[in-house]
């Protein structure tokens, strides 16, 4: 194989690769600013979520991605081709990507993706299933026929899946992720509070109080908004309680979801997962005693990795390193030619 090899977790929020040979993981935030008057790109990445909201007149900050899926083709391959290069440097040959895909998506979708890791300069891809490279990241022994239950929540999506023999056996993909904790919590504030905040104000809101079950103790923060009466400033108290019972909603659906996938897993796979338990990747699944609720709707323990946020992207990497695992389990590298 010529030219360099990279795995890719394109997220909502984070764009995270691991470059063969490289120490460190590349991530830079999904966001790409545009400079209205020109069209050009004016910064991507750290740069540009920076701006996000504080020079709309000036600049269009875009998000490529929502909800796990790519929502502006365009821009997203602006954004890939821009990492690709800083990725290579100049080198001559084109890389060889693996990059993740959502459960269940069509293949009509699927060719989409590849068409667009393509275009942005890779010369082959295989995608791989989310959680598949989330198991793969987080050290599952994939080649027995053994099953394992990974749940990957990221920003805009949970990717739910039961692996086995290198391969899913069940899963499900549900747009839940942080981005609609943040939008809960956006809603509750306007209706409690009367006050309007952006939607880093709830992130950050979320990182300092929000848990999935009661702490020992009530904590509280003070932040700053928009009054809905009169758009001025305002400076509010909100409490922990609060943003749980903000975002009580958004967690039990994705503990329904986990559910419902556990429901059509073959018995004998459900007793392997009774008795080793549900494994957490994704930065969202570090929400305070998430793993605890879903331990308790679920009644099987759940454990959130080491390095949540980054086990699709190291999968990645390990898969690229082992092209027969790929092939025995039917996964490709595709060339323009192929699609
Ligand atoms: N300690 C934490 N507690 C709760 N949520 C967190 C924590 N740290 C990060 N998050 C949330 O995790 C989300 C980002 O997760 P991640 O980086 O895995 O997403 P992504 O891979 O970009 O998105 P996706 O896989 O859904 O496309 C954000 O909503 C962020 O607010
Ligand atoms: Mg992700």
């Amino acid at each position: 194989m010529v030219g360099l090899k990279i795995g890719v977790d394109l997220g909502t929020s984070m764009f995270r690769a691991y470059l063969e040979g490289a120490r460190e993981i590349f991530s830079e935030p999904s966001v790409i600013s545009i400079e209205k008057e020109s069209g050009t790109i004016a910064s991507i990445g750290s740069e540009a979520y920076d701006m996000l909201y504080k020079s709309p007149d000036v600049y269009n900050i875009v998000k490529p991605l929502k909800g796990g899926s790519v929502i502006n083709y365009d821009i997203a391959q602006l954004m890939l081709n821009t990492f690709f290069e800083h990725l290579c440097k100049n080198k001559v040959f084109k890389p060889t990507v693996a990059a993740c895909m959502p459960a269940g998506i069509t293949a009509l979708e699927e060719r989409a993706l590849l068409k667009l890791y393509l275009n942005a300069g890779a010369g082959r891809v295989c995608l791989l299933p989310q959680s598949l490279a989330a198991a793969i990241g987080a050290g599952v022994i994939l080649d027995k026929p053994f099953g394992t239950m990974v749940v990957d929540i990221g920003a805009g999506t949970a990717d739910i899946a039961v692996v086995t023999m290198g391969s899913t056996a069940v899963s499900r993909s549900v747009k839940f992720g942080g981005d609609l904790l943040d939008k809960s919590i956006i809603d509750y504030l306007r209706i409690n509070h009367s006050v309007i905040i952006g939607e880093k104000t709830a992130e950050q809101l979320k990182l300092q109080l929000a848990g999935a079950v009661k702490r020992n103790e009530e904590i509280a923060a003070v932040s700053k908004g928009k009054s809905t009466e009169d758009g001025m400033p305002v400076y509010f108290e909100v409490t922990a309680g609060e943003i749980n019972l903000a975002i009580k909603e958004g967690l039990e659906s994705i503990c329904k979801a986990i559910l419902s996938v556990l429901e059509t897993t073959p018995p004998e796979l459900l007793k392997d997962i009774a008795e080793n338990g549900i494994i957490l990747s994704g930065n969202a699944s570090r929400l305070f005693g998430l793993h605890l609720l879903i331990t308790e709707y679920t009644s099987i323990k759940s454990i959130v990795i080491e390095d949540p946020s980054n086990a699709v992207v190291k999968g990645l990497r390990k898969a690229l390193r082992n092209t027969k695992y790929l092939k025995e389990q039917g996964y490709s590298f595709k060339t323009m030619e192929d699609i």
